[in-house]
């Protein structure tokens, strides 16, 4: 079932930034992976641009260096002895204009490829390395271009850097990567959602009685302080990560699988979300900050002893929120959403909650009967559990919670692609349904902005939590105002 396009068999994929964390840990095992596997383009050359001085065989050696780092007894050697050869580094200062010029030679050896310029570096240099491909004639309408998150700090921020790519892309040419939409069982909401004609009646107010969307980590903000501290839990997950899995439950049905089609439906979402700022803020929002505690049984730090953290920091590491969608399926019924480092469990999770039954016959009260639940959850597992009540073996008639559980890595025991993998492949075959468009990220923006706002002129700090816990107790008092509890509280 399914089409799948092609990518064409001669293509050039540059990567800038390509001796960074992502290129070296994501992307180059990703593309090792998928060449194994021999779904690559027969003809594609990958070409590594960084500041570094390094010649192209300094930089296969330290592609495989990192690589077997992180890959350890996994790294295939010997795949990755015939892929080698296709990756090339070009040394490129992204300031500097004539540091281009070697590039173009490269490209232009070769001047019937198609081109996809993947940009990992920091996005302040996005403009100046679209202004000098465009310069110097490398950006031709076959060519895409991938763009990374944190795409901006703020809504203006985040159009300037639209405008000055898109000044030389259009949009159909423009990747932007949320690696969220790349997972596997994302893509399975849809196939849950949309191949399956029993949610669809059920699948509004009538009869969800509030949906929770959670993404925890165990880890802390490890060794990217410098980079966390300016961004904080909100720009780093909720903008991006929490609100596209929000998009994905709460869409209507696209008319078809179509980028446009898929993309109009998550944009209706972010503009239906009702705003918060004001005091509601107050209300609808909590932000923490982890003081030290434990992880995997080991006492760690707090946030402000982190290393490349101000010790006076007031950067949130948690968030929770509720959020309302004003639209006829889902007026009414509250969406939390929840993120956050250093907390109990990797986890990321959504839980629909359904309305209780309307009336008891068991003799107990209606809303003391555990209501039906869905939970999909992505990771660390992949599995959809439905959660029932059924009669206890006996001579009473005793009700007892129950789960169907759908084991994705049990039913289908084929090797599940990663998020990089399934996305490189598609900005390689040209298919935008995965990523990001203009209008979504903006909208996206346009919600949290005047939250962050709220926060920063409030002055006050971000509430206290121990590290290895679910966040703040005003996380669970957040709910409780509505008579409900998080997922694992009850
Ligand atoms: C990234 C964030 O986008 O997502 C990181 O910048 C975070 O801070 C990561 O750790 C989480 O991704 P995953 O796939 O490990 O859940």
């Amino acid at each position: 079932m399914g089409t799948r396009l092609q990518a064409a068999p001669e293509l050039d994929l540059v990567i800038f930034g390509g001796t960074g964390d992502l290129a070296l840990r994501k992307l180059l095992p990703a593309l090792l992976r998928l060449h194994q596997d021999e779904l690559l383009p027969a003809r594609l050359r990958v070409i590594g641009v960084a500041r570094e001085d390094l010649d192209t065989d300094a930089y296969r050696a330290l592609s495989a260096e990192r690589m077997s780092q992180y890959l350890g007894a996994a790294f295939p050697a010997e795949a990755w002895a015939s892929l080698a050869p296709k990756i090339d580094y070009v040394r490129v200062d992204a300031l500097d204009a004539s540091s281009y010029a070697h590039l173009a030679e490269v490209l232009n050896a070769e001047p019937a490829r198609e081109r996809v310029f993947y940009l990992s570096t920091a996005p302040r240099l996005f403009a100046a390395i679209c202004d000098q491909l465009a310069a110097r004639g490398l950006v031709s309408e076959r060519s895409r271009v991938v763009l990374e998150k944190p795409l901006g700090h703020d809504l203006a921020s985040s159009r300037a850097i639209n405008d000055a790519v898109g000044g030389h892309f259009g949009e159909q040419q423009i990747y932007r990567i949320d690696h969220y939409l790349g997972k596997e069982p994302v893509q399975n909401l849809m196939a849950l959602r949309f191949g399956n004609a029993l949610f669809e009646p059920l699948w509004r107010r009538e009869s969800v009685r509030d949906v929770q969307i959670t993404v925890s980590e165990e880890l802390g903000v490890e060794s990217r302080g410098d980079f966390y501290d300016q961004v904080g839990a909100m720009r780093d997950m909720v903008q991006n990560h929490l609100l596209q899995l929000l998009c994905i439950v709460a869409m209507e049905p696209p008319a078809s699988i179509t980028p446009d089609a898929v993309r109009d439906e998550k944009l209706k979402i972010l503009r239906a979300l009702r705003p918060i700022s004001g005091v509601d803020v107050n209300q609808k929002t909590v932000r923490g900050q982890y003081r030290a505690g434990a992880a995997g049984g080991q006492p760690v730090c707090g946030y402000l002893e982190e290393d490349h953290i101000n010790p006076d920091s007031h950067t949130e590491t948690f968030v929770a929120l509720r959020a309302e969608i004003d639209t006829w399926r889902w007026a009414g019924v509250p969406f939390f959403l929840r993120t956050g480092k250093r907390m109990a469990q990797r986890v990321a999770e959504i839980v629909v909650n359904f309305r209780s039954v309307p009336h008891s016959i068991f003799g107990q009260s209606a809303e003391s009967l555990n209501p039906n639940r869905m939970v999909i959850r992505m990771q660390p597992d992949e599995k959809v559990e439905l959660h029932l009540l059924a009669k206890q073996p006996g001579d009473v008639m005793n009700l007892q919670p129950v789960h169907l559980n759908l084991d994705f890595a049990e039913t289908f025991r084929s090797r599940r692609l990663d998020a990089y993998e399934r996305l490189l492949m598609d900005v390689m075959r040209g298919n935008l349904t995965l990523f990001v468009r203009r209008d979504e990220q903006e909208a996206a923006w346009r919600w949290v902005e005047p939250i962050m706002d709220a926060w920063r002129t409030s002055g006050e700090r971000p509430k206290p939590y121990t590290a290895g816990t679910w966040g703040p107790a005003a996380s669970s008092a957040l709910l409780g105002r509505d008579g409900l509890a998080w997922h694992e509280e009850i």
